[in-house]
């Protein structure tokens, strides 16, 4: 190449700022910056100089915009600046709103630093590029911001592990792109939107651990890809809707420790998908329906701690594989089914009944 070329080419990389990362976005990881505080590792360290888009620690840009598209930050993992310290991480401090002005971004993942407090800034929902918004396990509290479902591209909204409050805004039945909910284990009381089920990509909902309170919604019985539903331990009352047992894809469904009443739909129990159902400590009454088959298979069945009358249905016997089963503390009555699936069970899965017998139980 002829010098003049060669000229030329360094004086147009530098005009159009290759190398370098725009200053609005480099101010906004500044700011972010300045309000954590992440004394073991030093991983802020690294967020110096002119370049953010080069060696500053969990940031990544688009290469030709330059525009930082990905802050990716977690407190458990493998990488290897926390394998080498032995430790998992720690960092304190807020998320500064400035980050709201990153409206390229598109992955943000502050997750399991546990000491990191103050609201999620409402200014969030302005980033229309986001598709993964990732803070589990910190100590954010205040509300799910009002207008959360303006962020259309969303996949992903893990917010577990904080003490994230108030209701469940309506809003976010409009995240039509979003494939994983995880809000468990914060402090969300109100009810689950009745339009819920218009989460249409939906393929994990999970809610537990929290102060959830109304019934469950039958638009939930719409959600065809949803394969796994948790709302276990929260103060949800009603009935089971039977049109969750009709739901193609769903595989585990973890509805214990809440107010639950009424029968159990038959349909959940002949739902052949169904591998984890978990119904432990509500106030479910009636007979266990009768209706399991060869195409049964479930990992685990928990119906402890409810009020079940009747026997033990008979046709459990015939499932393919049982491999947790617990009908403890009901008001079961009569001879425990023989059977392969229940050859490997204690008497603790049949423990506080009203007059059970039979192996492993004292004979009939
Ligand atoms: C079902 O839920 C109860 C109560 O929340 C819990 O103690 C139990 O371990 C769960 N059962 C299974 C098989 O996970």
């Amino acid at each position: 190449m002829a010098l003049p070329l060669i000229l030329l080419t360094v004086f147009l990389a530098v005009i159009s700022g290759v190398g370098a990362c725009s200053p609005s976005d480099k101010a906004a990881l500044l700011a972010l910056k300045s309000s954590l505080n992440e004394p073991y590792l030093g991983i802020f360290a690294s967020w110096t100089g002119d370049n953010c888009c080069t060696n500053w620690y969990g940031v990544s840009c688009d290469p030709t915009t330059r525009r930082v598209t990905d802050i990716s930050l977690r407190g458990e993992s493998e990488d290897p600046i926390l394998v080498k310290a032995g430790r998992s991480g720690y960092m304190t401090g807020s998320i500064n709103p400035a980050i709201c002005q990153l409206d390229t971004l598109s992955t943000l993942v502050i997750a399991d630093w546990k000491g990191i407090s103050g609201q999620l800034p409402s200014c969030i929902t302005s980033i229309a590029s986001l598709r993964v918004l990732d803070l589990v396990g910190n100590k954010l509290s205040g509300k799910i911001p009002d207008d959360i479902g303006n962020l259309q591209k969303l996949t992903v909204l893990n917010l577990a592990d904080n003490a994230v409050s108030g209701e469940i805004p309506s809003s976010l039945v409009r995240l039509s792109s979003l494939k994983h909910l995880d809000l468990s284990n914060n402090q969300l009381s109100g009810k689950i939107p009745a339009d819920f089920g218009n989460l249409k990509m939906l393929s994990r909902a999970l809610l537990r651990g929290n102060k959830l309170t109304g019934s469950i919604p039958d638009s939930i019985g719409n959600m065809y890809r949803l394969a796994d539903l948790d709302l276990s331990t929260n103060q949800i009352s009603g009935p089971i809707p039977d049109i969750l047992g009709k739901m193609l894809v769903l595989s585990t469904l973890n509805l214990d420790s809440n107010l639950l009443s009424g029968k159990i739909p038959s349909t959940l129990l002949s739902n052949t998908g169904m591998g984890i159902l978990n119904l432990s400590r509500n106030a479910l009454g009636g007979n266990i329906p009768d209706v399991f088959g060869s195409k049964s298979y479930f990992m685990a069945l928990d119906l402890s701690y409810n009020n079940l009358k009747g026997p033990i249905p008979g046709s459990l016997s015939s499932s393919a594989y049982i491999g947790h089963l617990d009908l403890s503390h009901n008001h079961l009555c009569g001879p425990i089914p023989v059977g392969s699936p229940f050859d490997h069970l204690e008497a603790s899965s049949f423990d506080s009944n009203d007059c059970l017998c039979g192996n492993p139980l004292r004979t009939c």
